[in-house]
């Protein structure tokens, strides 16, 4: 058994190199997969494998001695290199402080973004954690302000379409199903955005994207665990932020082009591939401000048990 992506659906082969392999044990001890063993001072796949090596890479990355070899599930040992040394590594002060430093930006000049930035901020979101590797990520990237504007304009119109899922009849059908809170977001949130959009857009001003230089598009597949977008584009995010670049994240117009024949020809369009229970835009651009102050939030709660 195996554990299926939209990239490979075989299972990682194994191969222990017995004249390298010191017997050390440490592969069996990191493989979270079980599909290690030490048998007569030897390491040997184990029967006792959960679902068949998903290809992490665990045990080649703690492997003293290069003995042993994974294939498969888009991994191979040429996908391995040294780790950055450990002074190079941010301190916390120095990650805390690009937290700290982070706004939403919604303004920004009109300047665009240069390509080495954009595969950049691409390289730092692939190290991401997935829930099952290889990474079922997908990422539409809209490079340049004239195709942010034409995505944010197509979006306008689409949702124009959709003007019955805010209507009256609707959400009154619809509040027994989904319960108050979705009703009330709706109604005071989800509704007035409609109007907000299309409006704005007709007016000359995109309040979807700002008219943008730059906007990444993280979804999954039917497989992706729906965490996995989300996971990626803050890591995208935050390697915007290190490159000098405001960022903000924009969650209003991937649920609304999930469902539907209209929804499937836009992202036609675009595209993308699937449609997705998650998934989450980053718009990245040169900031129209600088901030003078952080503000301090607050979690809801915080329960210490
Ligand atoms: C998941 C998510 C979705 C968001 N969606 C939007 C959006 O669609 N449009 C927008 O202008 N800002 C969006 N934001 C930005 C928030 O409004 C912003 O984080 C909030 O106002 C707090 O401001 P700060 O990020 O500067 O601390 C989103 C943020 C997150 C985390
Ligand atoms: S790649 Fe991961 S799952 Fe496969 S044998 Fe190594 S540690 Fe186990
Ligand atoms: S970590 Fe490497 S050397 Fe140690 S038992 Fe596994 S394959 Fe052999």
């Amino acid at each position: 058994m195996s554990i299926p992506t939209t990239r490979t659906r075989e299972a990682a082969s194994i191969t222990i190199l017995e004249e390298k392999c010191n017997a050390c044990g440490k592969c069996v001890s990191v493989c979270s997969d079980f599909s290690l063993m030490l048998e007569n001072g030897k390491v040997r796949v184990s029967e006792l494998a959960l679902y068949g090596c998903i290809g992490c890479g665990h045990c080649m990355a703690v492997c003293p001695e290069d003995a042993i070899e994974i294939q498969g599930r888009e991994i191979s040992p040429s996908d391995m290199y040294d780790l950055p040394p450990k002074e190079a590594a941010a301190s916390y002060e120095q990650l805390l402080a690009l937290y700290q430093r982070r706004r939403s930006i919604r303004k920004f000049r009109k300047k665009e973004i240069d390509n080495s930035l954009i595969e950049k901020i691409l390289e730092a979101a692939k190290t991401a954690p997935m829930g099952i590797p290889p990474s079922d990520v997908h990422v539409m990237v809209l490079n340049g302000t004239d195709k942010c504007r034409a995505f944010a304009q197509d979006f306008c119109n689409y949702l124009k379409s959709l003007k019955w899922m805010v209507s009256g009849w609707f959400l009154a059908v619809m509040r027994p199903f989904w319960g108050k809170a979705n009703d009330e977001m709706f109604r005071r949130f989800i509704k007035p955005l409609f109007r907000i959009y299309i409006e704005n857009m007709e007016a000359g001003r995109n309040l979807v994207n700002y008219d943008v230089p730059l906007a990444m598009y993280f979804y999954g597949s039917p497989y992706t665990d729906p965490a996995d977008p989300i996971v990626a584009a803050t890591y995208a995010m935050h390697a915007g932020e290190s490159l000098g670049l405001g960022t903000c994240m924009l969650g209003a117009v991937h649920p609304f082009i999930q469902n539907g024949g209209k929804a499937r020809k836009l992202r036609e369009k675009y595209k993308i591939k699937y449609a997705s229970r998650e998934g989450l835009f980053v718009i990245f651009g040169y900031s129209a401000f600088d901030y003078r102050k952080a503000i301090r939030r607050s979690f809801a709660e915080v329960s210490l048990i």
